[in-house]
């Protein structure tokens, strides 16, 4: 507790950040992480046209959305979570977003093109395009692409409720969005979130099992499904109303947790932002819930002078949860702790963890703290946002940004030939803008190193609910 004294005195003293310039930037990193057929209008420009015949071999067009991270497979579970953040963020912060809700919004309308693909033919939602294997293998720029790009689905049969339903929620919180921009559009992304939601809760089975070694361990659903199926029908709740969904939600959400997981948020677990989101509909309505109850206890997991936190800090303060890909956790549940912040502001409720009471505007710190460190506010007066600031990674784990560009290599660089570069030690010859890497270690180190993905490989999932965060403290810089 000694050490979070000493951090807080540290972030005052630094400079503080452009967090305009970031969230710009924040956004640059999505059109880097496109795949199909780019737009005119595409200001990243060293990235060119990739994977234009993904699905069109066995007759579905499955051309566009993101790769997940640096590799040039396109995983739709992580995907569509990474498309509900960005949707959850414009819906709470694109008033603060200025000149780049635009970008934002293009930014969900890539992924949701794709995802109503991926969701076209009846009884089938396709999980993923790309064999992971033998991508992995290669270190190749996806506009080289030659490894099979087979698309794995799931079906009646062989069902995948947590990658269906989490594509029903990114496709029901998109629709919100769009709703006043574009009514047409915002009624096919509903109606197709009911279909795939309904299709998920009716044939229920985890992905690991239908699609297995091609998903799973990439992508593992850890948590099973259930998290997904509330997490859709709370999303949908969202965006129609309609009692049938706040029934489903009431009568299958989780009462009570034999385990800590009420404070896991990420492309795999939703319990936390569940409680979050649903508390919202529940102070709106003036009750008390057992949603709210762990929501509460979230905060008090995260809150470092809570006598019941579970995350663990970096003496620089950089929060940190098991697992791969830290930066994940900070950003996402920053954006929990910012949300409910508001909530709490807005129901005029003083929580308190034991005998520490976690203001609204504490929990606004400690999201900003986070914020502050990715920027450069950490021991290493580093950012770790590409392109931000004058020190930020130079060696990210990411094939298209390590291997020259087709302007500059127009001659194809076959599978293993990539591997020198990416064995160099030069930085890397193409600025990824605005992506932001798994980060330093707990005790604030970083080596930069391409072959250390766990460190320093960037992931859209890192970036999706930083995009919000970003934009509201561009407009409360203080
Ligand atoms: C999916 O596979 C992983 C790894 O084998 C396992 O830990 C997890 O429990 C599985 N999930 C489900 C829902 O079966
Ligand atoms: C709680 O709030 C929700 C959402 O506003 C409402 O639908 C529900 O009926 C309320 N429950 C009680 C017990 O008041
Ligand atoms: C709480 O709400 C009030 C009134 O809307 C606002 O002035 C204040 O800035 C809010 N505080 C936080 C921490 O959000």
């Amino acid at each position: 507790m000694k050490l979070f004294g000493v951090f807080l005195i540290m972030v005052k003293a630094m400079a503080s950040h452009n967090y305009g310039d970031a969230l710009t930037k924040s956004l640059l990193f999505f059109e880097g992480q496109r795949s199909g057929k780019l737009p005119p209008n595409q200001r990243v420009t060293w990235r060119k046209d990739s994977a234009l015949h993904d699905g069109l071999e066995f007759g579905v067009d499955l051309v566009g959305g993101y790769y997940d991270a640096g590799d040039n497979v396109k995983f739709n579970f992580p995907m569509a979570f990474t498309t509900t953040m960005l949707s959850w963020s414009v819906l709470e912060f694109g008033k603060d977003m200025g000149p780049d809700l635009p970008y934002a919004i293009d930014s969900i309308r890539w992924a949701t093109d794709y995802l109503l693909k991926a969701t076209s033919v009846p009884g089938f939602v396709f999980a993923q395009v790309g064999d992971p294997y033998a991508d992995h293998v290669c270190w190749e720029r996806p506009e080289d692409m030659d490894t099979p790009r087979t698309p794995y689905a799931v079906s009646k049969k062989f069902p995948g409720s947590e990658v269906s339903a989490e594509i029903a929620a990114a496709l029901a919180a998109s629709s919100i969005i769009f709703k006043a921009l574009d009514r047409g559009y915002s009624a096919r992304l509903l109606k197709r979130a009911r279909m795939v939601f309904e299709f998920a809760d009716t044939y229920r089975g985890s992905y690991n099992e239908s699609v297995g070694a091609w998903v799973c361990p990439f992508y593992c659903s850890y948590s099973g499904y259930e998290d997904e199926l509330i997490w859709g029908a709370a999303w949908l709740f969202k965006a129609t109303k309609a009692a049938n969904y706040w029934n489903y939600i009431t009568k299958n959400g989780i009462q009570s947790y034999s385990d800590g997981s009420f404070a896991e948020f990420g492309w795999d677990t939703k319990h936390a932002g569940i409680n979050v989101l649903i508390s919202k509909f529940m102070m709106s309505g003036n009750n008390y819930s057992n949603f709210i109850n762990y929501a509460d206890k979230l905060v008090c997991s995260v809150l470092p002078e809570s006598p019941s936190v579970s995350v663990s800090y970096s003496p620089g303060g950089l929060l940190f949860k098991p697992g791969g890909s830290n930066m994940q956790h900070s950003t996402a549940l920053s954006f929990l702790l910012l949300l409910y912040s508001r909530y709490l502001n807005q129901s005029k409720r003083l929580l308190h963890c034991g005998n520490v009471v976690a203001s609204s505007s504490r929990l606004v710190q400690v999201a900003k703290g986070q914020v502050d460190y990715i920027l450069g506010s950490n021991p290493l007066g580093m950012s770790y946002m590409v392109g931000y600031g004058s020190k930020f990674p130079q060696r990210i784990h990411h094939r298209a940004s390590s291997l020259p560009s087709m302007a500059d290599h127009p001659q194809r660089i076959a599978c293993s030939n990539g591997h020198p570069y990416f064995e160099s030690n030069n930085p890397n010859p193409n600025l990824l803008i605005g992506a932001v890497v798994g980060g330093p270690d707990n005790k604030d180190s970083y080596e930069d190193s391409r072959v250390d993905f766990v460190h320093s490989e960037p992931t859209t999932y890192i970036n999706a609910p930083l995009v919000g965060l970003l934009a509201y403290f561009k407009s409360h810089p203080s």
